[in-house]
């Protein structure tokens, strides 16, 4: 692959759909002169109830969008993508580096927990690949670890549905179960492994026992991306503000309305452009 290390090339960052802003959002924080390209596949959302194949061929192809128009680095802000997609990624597009978000979000979590059992609500297809059991284990062998399946938050989520009894009432629904699981008076963590349920934090926050850590690990990815840009030689030497572009594959207007909720500056005006991708098999799936 032909691939410029050109310092002032956006990041590249992608989601099915909303979700990956919340790990935009850190990543602007962090990074405020760097250039960023976002890309939700809106049209293909939602990524966590289908298969793995399917994943992979939907985050090859949004991850080539993004690499054809020229990226530096690109993130996986989706952890179903990244449980699934990460290896083919990092395989059919070197050397163009590629962080996903399940490895800094396992490490954050086990920094704020060092003892303790850990729950993680995700998608189903994320608890299904156990990535996130199988990399916590291989830091922490003898942790409990429990992965609970909650795809339905997502739809919430880009909704809008954010707050409120209803809201509360469903994550309850699903939640308890999990809690009866878990019912010891350890502090234990609740790891959001999805980039999508950020925005449900203060809902979950209601419904959950004050003995529990909420992980949102979005800053632990953007210490991840700016350790790699350090590393390669990558960090935009620019003292002004970069650009941010939205691309998305399908609904622009309702991801400028509920777009705005899932980023800290909720003035901030989304124009996305509508892009369309074609889908075809990653080189060796
Ligand atoms: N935001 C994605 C994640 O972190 C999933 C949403 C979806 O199901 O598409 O897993």
């Amino acid at each position: 692959m032909n691939f410029k290390t050109d310092t002032t090339l956006p990041i590249g960052v992608f989601d099915s759909g909303m979700g990956g802003l919340t790990v935009l959002n850190a990543l602007m924080q962090l990074l405020p002169n760097e250039n960023f390209i976002y890309l939700g596949d809106t049209a293909r959302l939602p990524y966590g109830t289908k298969s793995k194949d399917t994943v992979i061929h939907y985050s090859y192809n949004a991850s080539k969008h993004l690499i054809d128009r020229g990226i530096k680095l690109l993130v996986v802000a989706c952890n179903t993508a990244s449980s699934v997609a990460l290896e083919t990624l990092e395989r059919d597009f070197y050397p163009v580096p590629v962080i996903g978000v399940i490895q800094p979000s396992a490490e954050m979590t086990l920094t704020q927990l060092p003892e303790g059992p850990i729950a993680v609500i995700a998608t189903e297809g994320t608890v299904k690949s156990r990535a996130y059991t199988q990399t916590i284990l291989k830091q922490s062998p003898n942790r409990e670890v429990i992965e609970w399946p909650c795809s339905l938050l997502v739809a919430l989520a880009e909704e809008g549905w954010h707050s409120g009894p209803l809201v509360e009432d469903i994550i309850e629904h699903m939640l308890t179960p999990l809690w009866q699981q878990l019912d010891n008076p350890a502090q234990k963590a609740l790891l959001l492994g999805c980039t999508h349920f950020p925005v449900l934090k203060s809902a979950i926050q209601k419904v959950i026992d004050q003995n529990t850590i909420i992980i949102d690990s979005a800053f632990s990815v953007a210490d991840a991306v700016l350790a790699r840009l350090t590393a390669n030689n990558l960090v935009n030497q620019q003292s002004t503000c970069g650009k941010i572009q939205y691309l998305v594959t399908d609904g622009i207007e309702r991801f400028q309305r509920v777009g705005k909720f899932f980023l800290d500056s909720r003035n901030q005006v989304l124009s996305p452009e509508l892009v369309s991708i074609n889908i075809i098999k990653s080189t060796q799936t």
